[in-house]
């Protein structure tokens, strides 16, 4: 059960988070679900999380796979009711494991009432003062207001057809034009997002993702911003870019947690924000939200020294404001890791890969994944997990085009292919129709499941002590001993990552020679079937493990 004296629970817990669209079906539509979810409850208690965090289930047409709210207090039909949601929560809190559930609030659907409400209305009214809606520019008005573009491709505004038939008003939407945005200069919004706030504390979720919610304030005027404004943005000139990091944000940050504060136990906020660590780290400071992704780690390549300096920058951006660095690997936006890994070199972390691009070495990727994860889970802090990871799950990098769902292969003109290879329904039985995710066939899920899961599945993987399973399972395990600091060893050898946390050692041998453990060591924990006391700990690989004091 939930110890709700634990206040702390969350500096170091491992979250993990569910894709419900994708997770278990319960109901043989080929859509995951919330009972779907609560059916396998016991796989993540087995694994031994500490909480996990939804994706959006709300009301959606799911033009951004959910992250376009059509009512923020309520589940869609597709995923089940509230008293679904009230069930999933139960039986996690009764396993001891807390739920965070998913908070949009720069923008919503373009389906929310509130902004059908604001198109009916006229120009200047109350109902358009809760969106940005902006005369054009140009003789006529057919110019957008700024130049702001959209994170799908194309320009963030879009016109609307006034009641009267007639071309009209412009609304912004840094994503898809069936997300606009919010105005968080207006109360009304304030107000309405506190309720939400309330509504979902009241079931007793344990808190928030906050998507985007470096977004949320944008500079006064909606200035033009001729520079990027994509991907780690960093201040030009001394200024953020005008739609991101506005200082104005951090206000409403402070206003949420006192709303959470208020409640029973530590329920806590996570940002989304992709910024660099500096100013990740406002974000946490102790009146602000609990903690932030640290994307700066997800964006690695497989490199000892790229790896290890972005870990000691962000503990240190951290301690500055005495948050718990957290540490992500993979989730529903980015290529999986195990593929990451399988490529050499950066790749595009959003981008998504087609049958007939390269493809990335699927062994090497994973042998890298599990030495990668390995390693995160030594650190201190908290850790992500994404759905799959746990399995070896690659990213389905041969998705037929005519499946893709994520809004920017249409808006790239089938450029850009996007996301959907890291949200493919998950196998758990190799020898089930959908392995187990469905009552339907793979091909019927909503998106198709590749023949080569099988052996990713999770009955394939239980009792294989040599599986990725089981390996996470006991690296979170002996993750629960490990207290204090990380203690770097500076002796390690190029191309490896040597450190301490208590009686616990770490060797990580990213790309270096095969290196040696001291004398009287003795193993833990291994991400590769490696063993063999006195042999070498070869690159791709992580071990754990205790020396005998002399
Ligand atoms: C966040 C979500 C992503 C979504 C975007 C717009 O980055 O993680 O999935 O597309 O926000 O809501
Ligand atoms: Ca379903």
């Amino acid at each position: 059960m939930i110890d709700p004296r634990h206040t702390d629970w969350w500096r170091d817990a491992v979250i993990y988070q569910v894709y419900p669209r994708s997770f278990a079906d319960s109901n043989g539509d080929g859509i995951g679900d919330l009972p779907g979810i609560t059916s396998r409850l016991d796989h993540l208690d087995r694994l031994g999380v500490d909480a996990v965090w939804l994706s959006p289930f709300y009301p959606s047409p799911q033009r951004d796979g959910g992250y376009d709210v059509a009512d923020y207090r309520d589940v869609d039909p597709q995923f089940g009711t509230l008293a679904d949601f009230d069930r999933l929560t139960d039986g996690a809190h009764a396993l001891g494991i807390r739920v965070i559930v998913d908070l949009v609030p720069n923008h919503c659907s373009s389906d929310h009432p509130a902004f059908q409400a604001a198109l009916a209305a006229a120009s200047g009214s109350p109902q358009r003062a809760l969106f940005h809606f902006r005369d054009g520019l140009g003789a006529n008005g057919e110019l957008p207001p700024n130049d702001w573009p959209c994170m799908f491709e194309g320009p963030a505004w879009t016109r609307v057809t006034e009641p009267d038939g007639t071309a009209g008003q412009w609304y912004l939407h840094l994503f898809d034009p069936s997300q606009p945005d919010w105005n968080w200069d207006n109360q009304a919004v304030r107000d309405d997002f506190e309720s939400t706030l309330r509504f979902w504390l009241d079931r007793n979720v344990d808190g928030f993702r906050v998507d985007v919610c470096d977004a949320l304030v944008k500079a006064d005027g909606l200035p033009d911003w001729p520079h990027p404004t994509h991907g780690v943005v960093e201040p030009i000139d001394g200024r953020m870019p005008p739609m991101w990091d506005q200082e104005g944000i951090h206000d409403i940050f402070r206003s949420w947690r006192r709303v959470l504060d208020s409640y029973e136990g530590t329920r806590i906020l996570c940002a989304e924000a992709w910024l660099p660590s500096e100013r990740t780290a406002r974000i946490v400071r102790p009146d602000e939200m609990n903690q932030a992704f640290n994307f700066a780690y997800l964006e690695q390549r497989w490199d000892a020294v790229a790896i290890r300096s972005t870990i000691i920058s962000s503990l240190q951006a951290n301690d500055v404001v005495g948050a718990p660095t957290t540490w992500v690997l993979s989730n529903h936006d980015v290529m999986r890791h195990a593929s990451r890994f399988g490529y050499d070199g950066t790749v595009a972390l959003e981008a998504g890969v087609g049958a007939d691009d390269p493809q990335p070495d699927r062994a090497l990727g994973l042998q890298r994944a599990r030495a990668a994860t390995a390693m995160m889970l030594a650190l201190p802090g908290s850790a992500y997990l994404y759905q799959g990871e746990e399995l070896g799950l690659p990213e389905v990098t041969d998705l037929p085009d005519d499946v893709r769902q994520d809004p920017v292969w249409e808006r790239s003109g089938h450029r850009i292919r996007g996301r959907d290879g890291c949200r493919v329904p998950l196998p758990w039985e190799a020898t089930k129709l959908s392995f187990g995710f469905s009552s339907v066939s793979s091909s019927d899920t909503w998106l198709p499941q590749p023949d080569y899961f099988g052996p990713y599945s999770r009955d394939s993987q239980n009792d294989d002590p040599e599986s990725t399973l089981c390996l996470y399972r006991r690296a979170l395990e002996i993750r629960r001993t490990l207290t204090g600091p990380i203690r770097w060893d500076e002796s390690a050898a190029d191309g490896t990552i040597a450190f301490a946390r208590g009686d616990v050692k770490v060797l990580a041998n990213v790309n270096g020679e095969p290196a040696a453990l001291p004398e009287g060591a003795s193993v833990i924990l291994s991400s590769s079937p490696y063993a063999e006391p006195g042999s070498q700990v070869p690159p791709n690989t992580t071990v754990w493990f205790r020396c005998e004091e002399a």
